[in-house]
């Protein structure tokens, strides 16, 4: 069941977190355990960086084809989330006009931002090949794991 595999995973990033303080290194484990516990299509993150004195989300590590390097706020679901600053589940991402689709074999997806002191500082992403993959236990513990990560990456 889900949330059994989630309990895994979940376990298995609350051991790699205890022991690794480096952003990219944990990020990219995180997008490795999530990745393969589940096949998803495509599991990262973005973040949040300043450029040319503007913010904008550049791509960060993660598992699966090759993505768009930045998205800016209020773009994408990503740039929906981090404007917003809150989770977004798309069941048909062929629906969603302001979807930037990085891969054809995209059809479903979830972003859950990542945030520290009140402020969005990047977003994880999952892309499924399969319609209405995500509900809200993929909400409940992906919500879970970007706490864990900006209450230990971030401070
Ligand atoms: N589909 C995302 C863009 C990132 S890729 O899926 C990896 C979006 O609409 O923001």
């Amino acid at each position: 069941m889900k949330s059994e595999q989630y309990k895994e995973a979940l376990g298995q990033i609350e051991t790699l977190i205890e022991e690794e303080t480096d952003l990219i290194a944990g990020l990219s484990n995180i997008a490795a355990i999530l990745h393969n516990s589940f096949k998803f299509w495509w599991t990262g993150f973005y973040l949040v960086k300043s450029e040319n004195e503007r913010d904008v989300l550049v791509v960060g590590p993660f598992q699966g084809p090759v993505a768009c390097n930045r998205i800016q706020n209020g773009k994408g679901i990503c740039g929906t989330a981090w404007k917003t600053k809150g989770t977004i589940i798309v069941d048909n991402v062929h629906e969603v006009e302001n979807h930037i689709a990085c891969s054809e074999e995209s059809k479903s997806e979830i972003v859950v931002p990542l945030i520290s002191d009140n402020v969005v500082v990047g977003v994880l992403d999952v892309d499924s090949e399969r319609f209405s993959c995500f509900n809200e236990v993929d909400q409940q513990y992906l919500e879970q794991i970007s706490q864990l990560i900006t209450k230990k990456l971030w401070s």
